[in-house]
């Protein structure tokens, strides 16, 4: 195997992020404003990654040290015959933790079979319950009762407990965090909140609106009293508390207000195959000649560009040009 790169800080590459595509069925604000990004916005289908290419790629980040993939997009369950890509990527030695991040509007014909082909963990992003205040933070576009059926379809194929993401904006959908606890609780499910991020440069971020996690938590702490739980694993993006009174964990994840640039592991591959080494890279590195050339050669460049790494946006914001582009967060899936 080849050497394990480390970038310019010493960080290695644990993590891939892999979106396998760039449309969306939705229209959330913060991600791909409906005024800003066209109605049938997407790459022709032939310029995305074919699945040989996707399972070579992965071959070659697995052979970095890569152990961990999430899939993302756009919205994942849109891309065609995804179990068939799960089935193929699920077997590859190395990879020893398979999860995909989705809207879940989609999700409840698919779970079955995505349990089936090998999927092992879902996050759901939820950012509502109110039917009405969903339907607006989706752009118009989806129906809460669809993605919690979605969800209890997931549950019932093996996928529980499930994570449930919600991206809190002040004066926005603060008011749901709450009712959103209750129901993770009740439901057994990991309820993890997010900070809102500047990510893109289409949703017009407001800094106003970001609610730091210090402050939520003290919020939920007041109705059910937390207790801080140690990380998984070194690097977690989320800090983890659980309800004192055993009712499970819920998450904060504070890229705004406690950045964890330090012990990033993660690389992002968007669906036309170009590597983002940061959630805010201004451009990414195509990958997509050298797949060409197979898994071996696939490592090589990965690794000369980790080793050149040097991000840590989250930790530099504000010292930092703002308006500076970055790659919008549909094309990197998160
Ligand atoms: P687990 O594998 O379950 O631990 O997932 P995770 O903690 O990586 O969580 P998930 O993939 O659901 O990410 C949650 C959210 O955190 C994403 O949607 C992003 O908004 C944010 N996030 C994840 N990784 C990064 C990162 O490297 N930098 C920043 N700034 N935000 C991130
Ligand atoms: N800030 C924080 N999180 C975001 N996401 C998308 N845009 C933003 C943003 N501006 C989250 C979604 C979803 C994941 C894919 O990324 O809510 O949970
Ligand atoms: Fe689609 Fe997810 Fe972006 Fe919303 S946050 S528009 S569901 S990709
Ligand atoms: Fe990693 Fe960039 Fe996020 Fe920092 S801002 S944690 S370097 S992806």
């Amino acid at each position: 195997a080849p050497p394990q790169p480390r970038d310019l800080l010493g960080r290695p590459l644990r993590d891939l992020r892999l979106s396998l595509i760039e449309a969306c069925n939705f229209r959330c604000p913060y991600c791909m404003p409906a005024d800003r990004i066209a109605e049938d916005h997407g790459l022709d289908a032939g310029s995305r990654l074919s699945f040989d290419e996707i399972e070579t790629l992965v071959r070659g980040f697995a052979r970095l040290g890569v152990s961990k993939l999430r899939l993302t997009g756009g919205e994942p369950l849109l891309r065609k015959r995804l179990p068939e890509l799960v089935a193929r990527l699920a077997v590859i030695p190395g990879i020893d933790d398979l999860a995909l991040t989705t809207n879940g509007s989609l999700l409840a014909p698919q779970a079955r079979a995505l349990r089936g082909a090998g999927l092992r963990r879902l996050t759901v992003s939820l950012d509502a319950l109110d039917p009405g205040r969903y339907r607006a933070l989706s752009g118009g576009r989806g129906e809460v009762a669809d993605v919690l059926a979605g969800i209890a379809a997931a549950a019932a194929a093996g996928f529980a407990p499930l994570k449930l993401n919600c991206v809190v904006q002040r004066g926005v959908n603060e008011d749901e965090v709450l009712p959103l606890v209750a129901f993770a609780r009740e439901h057994g499910h990991v309820m993890r909140f997010i900070e809102y991020m500047d990510v893109g440069t289409c949703n017009g971020w407001d800094a106003a609106r970001v609610l730091p996690s210090a402050e939520l938590r003290d919020r939920i702490h007041a109705r059910w009293p937390l207790r801080p739980l140690d990380p998984n694993y070194r690097g977690e993006v989320a800090s983890r508390y659980a309800f004192e009174d055993g009712g499970g964990e819920i998450g904060f994840v504070s890229s705004v207000s406690e950045p964890f640039c330090g012990d990033c592991h993660r690389a992002r591959v968007s669906a036309d195959g170009r590597l983002f080494t940061c959630l805010f890279a201004g451009q990414g590195s195509d990958l997509r000649g050298v797949l060409r050339d197979g898994e071996e050669a696939l490592a090589g460049r990965v690794a000369m560009l980790w080793n050149a790494r040097s991000d840590r946006y989250s930790e530099l914001r504000g010292q930092v040009d703002g308006s500076r582009r970055h790659v919008e967060m549909y094309l990197v899936g998160g």
